[in-house]
C-alpha cells in the first residue's frame, strides 16, 4: 500500500531549537519542512520595503495580500522569496525581527499566510514536517502529530546569541522575552500549545537528543496506524 503522508506540527517560543528540529526530522524521514515563521519574516520584510507603517494595522491589513511569498520545503535547502526575489538574508535582520511580531498580529495577514500553509501542506506527497507558533492549534489542526517545544528563557537567549554573531546576551534575552509575550498575547491565533500536543522540555537536551525522540514520536504514530 502507498504510505499515507504524514503531518507533523512542531510550535514554540524562539531559541527552543524549533527551526534545527524540525529541519533536521524532515530531511531523515523525507519529508518536507516549511518555516513558517520565514514567512511572517517575508511579508514582514515587504512591508518594511514598501513603506508600510508597521504601527498602523489598517494599513497593514489593506495590502497583506500583496506580497507574493514563495516557500521552497526541501529541507536540504529551505528557500524563501518574495516577488520573486531571494529574500533568505534579509528577513533575519534585527530591523525585520523587532517589526515581525505586530505584522504578523494583524488577523488579514494571518490569514493570507495560513492559506499558503495548509496548501502547502496539502501537496506535500509524503508529508511534511510545519514549524511556528500556532501549527497545530490553528493551522493543522488534524496534524498526526504535534510537538511543542519548551527552554527556559536562559537557554533560549543563549542559542539565540549564538546564532547572531556578536549580539549581547542579556539584550538578546530581553528581545526574546518581549518578542514571545507579543506572540502569546495577541488575540488572533497566540503562540499556545495545542491540548494534544507533547511538550518537549529541551532545556538540558542536545538538539541530537531532541531530534531523536521526535523521529522516535513521529515512527511511533506511522506505525499506530
Ligand atoms: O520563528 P521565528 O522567530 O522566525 O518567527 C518570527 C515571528 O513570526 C514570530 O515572532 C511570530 C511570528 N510567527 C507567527 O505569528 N506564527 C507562526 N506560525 C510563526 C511565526
Amino acid at each position: 500500500r502507498t504510505a499515507q503522508p504524514v503531518i507533523v506540527a512542531i510550535d514554540g517560543p524562539s531559541g527552543t531549537g524549533k527551526s534545527s528540529t524540525s529541519k533536521a526530522v524532515a530531511a531523515q524521514l523525507g519529508l518536507s519542512y516549511l518555516d513558517t515563521g520565514a514567512q511572517y519574516r517575508a511579508i514582514t520584510w515587504w512591508m518594511v520595503t514598501n513603506g508600510i507603517d508597521i504601527d498602523d494595522p489598517t494599513a497593514i491589513a489593506a495590502v497583506a495580500g500583496k506580497a507574493d511569498i514563495v516557500s521552497g520545503t526541501d529541507p536540504a535547502h529551505p528557500t524563501i522569496t518574495v516577488d520573486g526575489v531571494d529574500v533568505a538574508g534579509p528577513i533575519r535582520t534585527q530591523e525585520v525581527t523587532s517589526k515581525v511580531s505586530a505584522v504578523s498580529a494583524v488577523p488579514e495577514v494571518r490569514a493570507r499566510i495560513t492559506e499558503l500553509q495548509r496548501s502547502l501542506a496539502a501537496s506535500a506527497e509524503t508529508g511534511i514536517v510545519v514549524e511556528g507558533r500556532d501549527i497545530g492549534t490553528t493551522v493543522l489542526p488534524d496534524a498526526d502529530l504535534k510537538i511543542f517545544l519548551t527552554a527556559s528563557p536562559e537557554a533560549r537567549a543563549a542559542r539565540r546569541s549564538g546564532e547572531l554573531k556578536g549580539a549581547d546576551l542579556h539584550t538578546t534575552r530581553e528581545a526574546l522575552i518581549k518578542r514571545d509575550a507579543a506572540d502569546s498575547s495577541r488575540k488572533t491565533s497566540p503562540l499556545a500549545k495545542a491540548g494534544d500536543a507533547v511538550e518537549v522540555d529541551t532545556t538540558d537536551l542536545t538538539l541530537s537528543q531532541v531530534i531523536e525522540c521526535v523521529v522516535t514520536l513521529v515512527e511511533e504514530k506511522r506505525a499506530a496506524r
